[in-house]
Order: structure tokens, then sequence, then C-alpha cells
């Protein structure tokens, strides 16, 4: 599949070819872009920015809802490239497309609902009162950058936001998952949106990442992916706002009254969904020790339903994205291994494929216990007590989310409020949503808030036109 034609000229030849993640054969390819073609996006998204923000909320809305009827009508066409190009099970792929689809249309009519205010200065100015006409205006020239794992989800949860507030978007694909990007793009281009509205840039984020988020014309920076790269995007964007979504490490404390068969289903299900290759997937469990065998009974029970293989059948475990990533999570094993953890489930690899891999015993001083290993593995950590659980989780770096099973819910209340992170699942796996929920991620887990009403407004600014009145 050769969408270099998305792109209105071409100066260079380079292209970045996309392969099959889970057998290497050729997918694809899109235009490696060079620092002048990226700045030619970015001029096109800045010139377009005027006309589109002078529409009314409803009049953009229009463009979102015929995006994600478009989205719906070609879910299983995207998702056989989805699916092939980042190892996601077919299922799945069609899902996330469904999922964002429904994103679209929710973002639309949240968007019709910004209504501005109109403020009195109330007691603040006593003789001298005012009023505030208090109006959201877009910020200007949104960089959307989305990640491997959801390269239609989370990039449509950062450009239909900005849209729908007036903003106009430059939307920088995963270099895998890059066709699948674009897709999306096309999806919006083909509901009619102004040229210029959404660009896409694709290419090494060595070549033109930087530049991108320093660009003098680019003034919003949304980023899903790694704490690393957030970091260093947070480092170098200066002035710019930025909205980060970033890595974790989320814990499930499981307290003694549990009712530990359903823990365990949900763990597996937040354990090794995608392979474990998402940023809310559970990646430690910190269990009471008087329940802990019976729970990594269930857990392993849970475990031997979990088909291997490819995506195309709906495999449950597929190949990981890359070697590199199989080789951390292989290297976070066996160093866990060598330091006394126990294999409940033997570990096995065959080239990218990973089997899914329970580690009991694990304590704080393996890296398996902090290091977030995006992958099929799942360490157990025995605790003491409620209050070890509360201590080793918010020793973590990452605070995005944490689930606690317990049917004592006044208990799981109190416990949430002392947990460092963003959201808390009760009885259930820890994972992003509904989108309309807030979505934060606090510590290295992210900056600002996500989730459909909260990153409209992020992406806005309240500006107030302030007037003197006699009451
Ligand atoms: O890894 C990206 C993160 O947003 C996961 O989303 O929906 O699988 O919880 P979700």
């Amino acid at each position: 599949m050769k969408l270099n034609n998305f792109l209105v000229k071409r100066t260079c030849e380079d292209v970045l070819t996309i392969n099959v993640a889970a057998t290497g054969e050729y997918l694809g390819e899109v235009p490696a872009m060079s620092l002048e073609e990226m700045n030619g996006e970015v001029q096109r998204a800045h010139q377009s920015l005027s006309a589109w923000k002078s529409l009314s909320y409803v009049e953009r809305a229009r463009y979102l809802h015929r995006a994600a009827d478009i989205l719906r009508q070609r879910a299983e066409d995207m998702a056989i490239i989805l699916s092939q190009e980042i190892a996601k099970p077919f299922k799945a792929a069609v899902s996330e497309v469904m999922r964002t689809a429904d994103l679209i249309d929710f973002t639309a009519e949240e968007g019709c609902r910004l209504e501005g205010e109109l403020l009195s200065s109330g007691s603040f100015s006593a003789g001298h009162p005012q009023m505030a006409l208090v109006n959201p205006e877009p910020i200007g020239v949104v960089l959307a950058i989305a990640p491997f794992n959801y390269p239609v989800n989370l990039a449509a949860s950062k450009i239909a936001p900005a849209l729908i507030g007036g903003n106009t978007v430059v939307f920088k694909t995963p270099s895998q998952g890059a066709l699948s990007g674009v897709l999306l793009a096309q999806a919006f281009w083909d509901a009619g949106l102004p040229a210029g509205v959404l660009t896409v840039v694709t290419g090494k984020g060595s070549v033109i990442g930087d530049s991108l988020v320093t660009h003098p014309l680019i003034n919003f920076v949304n980023f899903t992916g790694s704490t690393e790269v957030g970091q260093h995007i947070a480092a170098i964007a200066g002035m710019k706002p930025v909205l980060l979504e970033l890595g974790g490490k989320d814990p499930a404390l499981v307290l003694e009254d549990a009712d530990l068969k359903k823990a365990a289903r949900e763990i597996v299900a937040g354990a090794f969904s995608y392979s474990g290759q998402r940023c809310t997937a559970i990646k430690r469990v910190l269990v009471m020790d008087s329940v802990a065998n019976e729970l990594v009974g269930y857990i392993q029970q849970e475990m031997a339903h979990l088909s291997l293989g490819l995506p195309r059948d709906n495999a449950d475990i597929t190949p990981l994205i890359n070697t590199k990533a199989a080789d951390k999570v292989e290297a976070l094993v066996r160093d866990a291994l060598e330091a006394g953890a126990v294999a409940v489930t033997p570990f096995k690899r065959e080239g990218n494929l990973i089997w899914p891999t329970l580690l009991d015993q694990v304590n704080s001083k393996m890296a398996i216990a902090w290091v977030e290993p995006f992958g099929p593995v799942l360490p157990i950590i025995r605790v003491q007590s409620v209050d070890e659980a509360v201590k080793i989780a918010n020793e973590s770096d990452y605070g995005l989310q944490a689930a606690v099973f317990t049917n004592d819910y006044p208990k799981a209340v109190a416990i949430s409020q002392r947990l460092e992170v963003g959201t808390v699942h009760i009885n259930h796996k820890t994972q992003r949503g509904t989108d309309n929920f807030p979505f934060i991620g606090v510590k290295n887990s992210g900056m600002g808030t996500q989730g459909i009403k909260y990153s409209i407004q992020a992406m806005m600014c309240p500006k107030s036109i302030v007037f003197d009145c006699e009451m």
C-alpha cells in the first residue's frame, strides 16, 4: 500500500517502509518527510486556521460526524491494515476503529456545548461593578503525536477535540502505525474537511521530531507515548503548552476479602490484552500474602485460556511490535528469575512472540517491580498489609492508574484517595475510559488531562472581555 499520494507535492523520494509486524513482510510505505516537506504541512495548517476557526461549532461538528460515519463504513478494511501493522488481534483492531467513530461523534456533540459565560464581578470590587464575556478561543495549530499501540484511536482523541474547538491540526503518525494513521486522516478528508485543516506528517522522528515540536507555527503539543520521549518534548517545548499521556506501572491491589476469581479474570484481561502493550495495562499485583497462593492459582487458570498466534487469527497473545521490545521483556524476566523470582509459568519466546509469563515472589529489589515492560509479563508482589501495598504502589515514578479489589467499598474509596494516580478502578481492570472520563497521568505518567471534554478545554483559551457596568 503506497500512501505517498497523500502529499500534494513531494520533493524527495525517501520513504518509510512499513512491514507486517508479526512476519516482516512488506506492507506499505509512506513518505519519510524532509524538514522542508514537514514545514510545508505546518504552513498549510497555519494558513487554514483563520477560516476554520470562523466556522460555528455546529458547522465544524458536521465534518466530525461525517468522518465518524466513514470510519464505521471502513472499519473492517482499516482493521486489516491496522492489525497487520501493529500485530493487534483483528477483532481488537475493528473495535479500535469503531470506538474511534464513537469518540469523534461524542466530541462533536460535546464541542457544541462550549457556549462561553457571562460573569458579573460579585463582591470583589465593591462600588465598581464589572462584567466579563468569557469566550473559549482555539489555541491555534495543534501538533498531535500518536503512539504505535493505538494509531487510530489515540490520534483521533487529539485530532477531534482540537478540530471541534477551532484549532487546525498537524498529525504526526507513529512510524509503525503510519498507514493506519493516514487512513484515519483520509476519513476526515473524505468527510470534506477543508484543505489544510488536518495535515499529516510521516517520517522518522529522529529527522523531523524536534523541529516539529519547536516549530514557531505550532502552538500546542498533544503527545501519547513513552515517558522518556514525553519528558524530552516537555524540555524542548519552552512556553508552548503540552498535553502528555505517558507510561505507567499500574498496580492491582488485592485485599483479603476480594472476590479472587473475579480479580483473577480482571487482572489477566488487564495485564495481557494486546500482549501487555498498553500504558494502562496492569503491570504488577500487590496481593495480601494470606490470599496470594489462591489468587496465583486462579490467575494461572485464567492465563491457560489465552491463545497465542497471529493477529489475523484473533490470538490473545501476538508478537510484540519489534525485537527491541521483546528483548526488553526477556531481559526483565531473566533479571527477576536470577534474583529469586519464581516462574509460575515458564518463560518462552519465539522471535517476538513471548508466552504470557507469571512471576511470583517478586520483590522491590528486582527491576520488574518498577520498570514498565510493555509486554506479556505479570509480577506478583506479596504484602503483609494494605499500608505496605499503598506504600509500594506510591513508590513508583509512575502514577497513571490503579485497581483495587475488595468488597469493602468504603475501604476501597479510602485506599483510592491515598494512591498517587490519576484513576482508580474498583473491582475492575485498569483502562482508559470510557473516553469521556478524565484521563490523567501524574508524576512520570503525564501532564494535563485528556478525555473528550477535558481535551477540548485543554486546547482552548477562555478569553475574557471585561467592561464596567452599573448594576
Ligand atoms: O496505551 C494507551 C492507553 O491509552 C491505553 O488505552 O483504552 O487500552 O486503556 P486503553
